[in-house]
């Protein structure tokens, strides 16, 4: 595999959008070939599931199947897009991985680690990101930011106690694997994040050519 896999992760209102946009736009200035993707979804296919994710309901989704329904719309999208474009020798900027799936199934509703890591293998088998970026920001920061955005999905619905946990997933990861993962303090201005962003670009120039 050529390319180089970056993934973008944190909570809502992090800015995980804003910033795959900027750091794309920096990338490409350089002359790099950036695919732009997100989780859930990313395909046709993977997007339907990502509705029936976020969409809230009468009825209660249940734990394992969100989990496997993360995992299916994954499948998917590793297949058709993410794969492919690096073997291309792409950049890929994906919005959401599996950290989130640790973070939010894991830490948000209570999963067993292990069972995140057995479908993560089963799934990846050994394709992990070669970097994540982690927004961090006290949670009521990210909230507010994600509910002036509009309508809440049916994670944003979650309490304090929820989100809490989503946050300490995010910060024990990155403390255990410092190789893999950057945080980011996304409580800044926007153009301090962004000015870190530039901090970290020549080692991600340094990560694609080796
Ligand atoms: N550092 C920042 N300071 C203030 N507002 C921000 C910052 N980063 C992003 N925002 C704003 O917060 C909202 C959520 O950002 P977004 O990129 O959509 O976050 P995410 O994709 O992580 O949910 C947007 O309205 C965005 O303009
Ligand atoms: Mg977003």
């Amino acid at each position: 595999m050529t390319g180089l896999f970056i993934t973008l992760e944190g909570p809502e209102g992090a800015g995980k959008s804003t910033n795959r946009e900027y750091l794309a736009e920096r990338l490409r200035a350089e002359g790099i070939e950036v695919l732009l993707t997100r989780e859930p979804g990313g395909t046709p296919l993977a997007e339907r599931i990502r509705e029936v994710l976020l969409t809230p309901g009468e009825e209660v989704m249940c734990a394992d199947t969100e989990l496997l329904l993360v995992f299916a719309a994954r499948a998917q999208h590793l297949a058709e897009v993410i794969r492919p474009a690096l073997a291309k020798g792409m950049v890929v900027l994906c919005d959401r991985f599996t950290d989130s799936t640790y973070a939010y199934q894991g830490g948000g509703r209570g999963l067993s680690l292990e069972r995140i890591a057995a479908l993560e293998t089963f799934v990846q088998g050994d394709l992990r990101p070669h970097l994540t970026l982690v927004f961090d920001l006290p949670v009521e920061v990210g909230l507010a930011r994600a509910s002036a955005r509009g309508r809440l999905d049916r994670f944003e619905l979650e309490g304090r106690r929820f989100f809490d946990a989503v946050r300490s997933a995010y910060l024990q990861r990155a403390e255990a694997e410092p190789a893999r993962y950057r945080l980011v303090d996304a409580a800044q201005p926007l153009a301090q994040v962004q000015q870190s962003l530039d901090a970290l670009l020549p080692q991600l120039l340094e990560l694609y050519r080796g």
